[in-house]
């Protein structure tokens, strides 16, 4: 028994009877009467004066405080900076802050510093001090941080003080008041807070690249463990003279959101805003990678954390290479009719404070048409004020550019300028040019109003080639087209799929099949009489699908009580169809506990808002597919994800581990897990084809349902997912193609695609047991990881299992819809193996 319970119960015995016995309330009167006789309230008098003394003490208090002292009331503001010592060289001591060189040169710096500060009318009073962090080559640079203590609303005019004393000693080379240094270029910004919260741990490394040996840098516990909580670290990284640094990063997984856990590099030994090239969080895939360089022989990299969410971390290569080593060579003379020009370092980042410039030059009578096949050169703002590329007497380009953007040039010189300032680089751009002939600009092809020139081929074809959408506009469309009204052609196979796509409606005009008829898969309309007859009368036999044989034809729902239900989704609808509630009965599925409210191209989802979701582990290792909960004691999955390889017994249950109610793949301990008594794939999958791509998998013990944990609704053996209508896919699976696997689940919505258009689209290669669902214009999609999990579809206010993830064609490609095993076909063969 429970002790607790013991201890609280209440249990009649002889000590409530004293209990009762010992405590009498006097009565009021009472009370009055033993007041009365301690005499006249001398003694209430004298302890009403005490409380009247100490709260007058007390007011006293605050008003001395507020007036007084608060004005008093100090914020600490630390500016970070450099400045260049110009009569000093460089020596190795330097880089080494315990030696008497490095003390004596750092010592000078803060009397210096102190003596610039004092230049100004603000400064002075909230000085506290100065701290040299570090120095490097040129003649040397000192890296310092000044520390104010600043009275509350004096920030801005210390802020303001601060930076007019850097820009006037950074335009002018000048020497301080007093004092044997020589200095210009002072730089220096204000610390974010997040850089010096007292609640983290910090830790720094120095370290010095040999061009022999290769460093790295990685966060701490990698690969071993996640990265920890709080945590601060910062790594000082120096080149030799005359070279630069270049940070390539190998593995990058931190947190989605930078303003929890982030890495910063800077081009700098210090923290400074003015040298900051990148902050990135998140997941950079092995595929795009990240690599950074400096502008000189110094970097600084610093990794934050708060305190959750822990991400397996970063691992970083540092190099270093010659400035005049020629692998950051750009710009020069280009000529001939044609040729190829890219930022420093693409497709990685360029350096900062980088000037390149190209000029082209063409035969006399040409022109030139320039193309950026790719352009991501920093943030864009109207003038882009920070990088960018310059066409010079045309047009200044920044920020992220739509794919092979154009630019012609109407002259056969043209310069181009990329400029990078001292802070957040970018991963640049490739360009393309070529010369036309002024009087014919697109020999032999089509000119788009973006003066783009595209295959004649492409006109009126239903796609937006020129990204105008200039070849799609006035067509005369051929028999294999939709003619929309507004003179576009869309092709055929979009007739009457649910999706507007002429822009206005034509092409789902006129869809439905008449009254007492029916709408065949393939659009046929054929007498309703005819469907689950027995015959196939539309020419794909779609009539007879899913006929619940001998009773209830042409029905969608057999009751317990042989009454045979015909309208559309009768099930859990809230009405009793059958008269003997069967419709309505096993409907505890399909919702979601919270009333409120990879997958690629989808976003997060809600906690809890997929209850069915399992994610799939092989036991100690890490998810590899989805499945749902359909029972307590059930879930359904896809049968490819139970095959057996050479390397792991996927086919056996003991190699499985299946999480339930898990949100973040990070939060294992948080959710439900099961081990597993059997797994039954379908007898008739084949591994080529993935037709009958479903299994079955049994948990070895029940789980209760709670908010976060519950099954989905199965649907009927006659359920239609109708061409057009909006399904739900989600899963942890990778959110690009050959990216990574998602660390929290994701969700995206795409539309059931008419099975004859998805046959055609997938080389014919859907079978009846597949439903075909996506974007046909691309970007959304399942990916690899997502497989064995939900496509669920909201009918009655509950989802339903309309699929499961099975295969496709790359991800999210234009055209390949994603594949789905069709659950409707199985409802029979789950019934039979599972008795759900
Ligand atoms: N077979 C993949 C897996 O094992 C799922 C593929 C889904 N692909 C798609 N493009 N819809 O995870």
């Amino acid at each position: 028994m429970d002790p607790m319970d013991e201890g609280m119960r209440y249990t009649p015995g002889s000590s409530d009877k004293d209990w009762d016995t010992a405590v009498t309330f006097l009565p009021a009167s009472d009370n009055k009467k033993l007041e009365k006789k301690r005499g006249p309230g001398k003694v209430g008098i004298i302890v009403g004066l005490v409380i009247l003394a100490a709260v007058l003490a007390l007011i006293i208090g605050l008003l001395v405080w507020h007036f007084h002292f608060r004005k008093d009331l100090k914020l600490q503001k630390i500016y970070t900076g450099s400045l260049r010592i110009t009569n000093q060289v460089f020596v190795d001591a330097y880089e080494n802050p315990d030696s008497a060189e490095f003390k004596n040169l750092a010592n000078q710096v803060m009397d210096q510093l102190k003596s610039m500060y004092s230049e100004s009318p603000e400064l002075p009073k909230y000085y506290i001090g100065s701290r040299v962090q570090a120095f490097s080559e040129g003649s040397v640079i000192a890296y310092y941080e000044s520390e104010f203590a600043v009275p509350v609303g004096q920030e801005a005019a210390v802020d303001r003080a601060v930076s007019s004393l850097s820009e006037t000693y950074s335009t002018k080379v000048r020497r301080a008041q007093q004092g044997p240094l020589v200095f210009d270029h002072v730089v220096s910004s204000a610390l974010d807070t997040r850089l010096f919260s007292k609640a983290r741990t910090s830790t720094r490394f120095a370290q010095h690249a040999r061009s022999s040996a290769e460093e790295t840098i990685k966060s701490p516990g990698f690969p071993d463990q996640p990265y920890t909580p709080n945590s601060f670290v910062q790594w000082q990284l120096r080149g030799d003279p005359g070279h630069v640094l270049k940070l390539s990063f190998d593995t990058f997984y931190l947190e989605k959101n930078c303003t929890n856990d982030f890495v910063r590099v800077y081009d700098s030994l210090v923290t400074m805003d003015k040298h900051l090239m990148a902050e990135k969080c998140g997941f950079y895939s092995p595929s795009n990678p990240l690599t950074f360089i400096s502008s000189r022989n110094v970097m600084l990299v610093t990794f934050v954390t708060n305190e959750e969410g822990n991400f397996p971390g970063f691992r970083a290569r540092v190099t270093q290479f010659s400035r005049d080593s020629g692998e950051l060579a750009c710009g020069g003379k280009l000529s001939g009719s044609s040729g190829s020009f890219k930022s420093p370092n693409f497709p990685s980042y360029y350096p900062p404070s980088t000037t390149c410039q190209w000029d082209i030059e063409v035969p006399n009578s040409k022109f030139i048409k320039l193309k950026f096949p790719k352009f991501m050169v920093s943030t864009g703002s109207p003038n882009c004020p920070g990088d960018n590329v310059q066409i010079v007497g045309k047009s200044t380009l920044c920020g992220q550019q739509p794919a092979n953007t154009m630019v012609t040039v109407n002259s056969n010189q043209v310069s181009v300028v990329f400029k990078s300032d001292s802070s957040q680089v970018d991963r640049g751009f490739s360009a393309t040019y070529e010369v036309f002939e002024p009087s014919d600009p697109c020999p032999d092809q089509f000119q788009c109003n973006n003066k783009r020139c595209i295959d004649p081929s492409l006109r009126c074809d239903g796609w937006n080639d020129c990204g105008d959408g200039t070849e799609e506009k006035n067509c005369k469309c051929d028999a294999s087209m939709i003619q929309c009204r507004n003179e576009v052609c869309k092709p055929m196979f979009w007739r009457c799929d649910g999706v507007n796509d002429c822009g206005d409606d034509t092409d789902e005009l006129n869809c439905g099949c008449k009254i007492g008829e029916f709408k065949c898969k393939n659009d046929q309309c054929v007498s309703e009489k005819l469907k689950c007859d027995g015959n196939p009368d539309c020419k794909d036999g779609s009539d007879e699908d899913g006929c619940t044989r001998d009773i209830c034809k042409a029905s969608t729902f057999a009751c317990n009580n042989g009454k045979c239900i015909t309208k559309q989704n009768p099930m859990c609808d809230g009405q009793d169809d059958c008269g003997d509630n069967s419709d309505e009965s096993s409907c505890d599925c399909g919702k979601k506990a919270y009333t409120n409210s990879r997958i690629v191209g989808g976003q997060e989802a809600d906690m809890g808002e997929f209850p069915w979701q399992v994610s799939l582990h092989v036991k100690n290792t890490a998810h590899v597919c989805g499945a749902s909960i359909i029972s307590d004691l059930w879930l359904v999955t896809a049968a490819h994800c139970v095959q057996d390889d050479v390397k792991i017994k996927y086919a056996q249950a003991g190699t499985w581990e299946a999480y339930l109610g898990l949100h973040r793949q990070t939060e294992k301990q948080k959710a439900t897990k099961r081990f597993l008594k059997q797994i039954i794939p379908h007898k008739n999958y084949n591994s080529h084809t993935y037709d009958n791509d479903i299994a079955l998998m049994e948990l070895d013990s029940p789980v209760t349902f709670s908010a976060t944990i519950r099954p989905i609704c199965l649907p009927t053996a006659t359920d239609v997912f109708p061409t057009g209508e909006t399904v739900t896919i989600s899963g942890w699976g990778a959110t690009r193609e050959g990216g990574a696997g998602a660390p929290v689940l994701q969700k995206a919505n795409v539309r059931i695609i008419n099975g004859t258009v998805c046959d055609e689209l997938m080389n014919g290669q859907i079978t009846s047991r597949m439903t075909c669902a996506g974007v046909l214009s691309g970007g959304v999609d399942a990916c690899q990881g997502d497989s064995g999990g939900p496509m669920s579809f909201l009918t009655n206010d509950r989802m339903f299992l309309a699929g499961v993830v099975s295969w496709g064609d790359g991800c999210a490609r234009r055209n390949k819809p994603g594949i789905y095993t069709n659950v409707p076909k199985f409802r029979a063969w789950i019934k039979e193996k599972t008795g759900v």
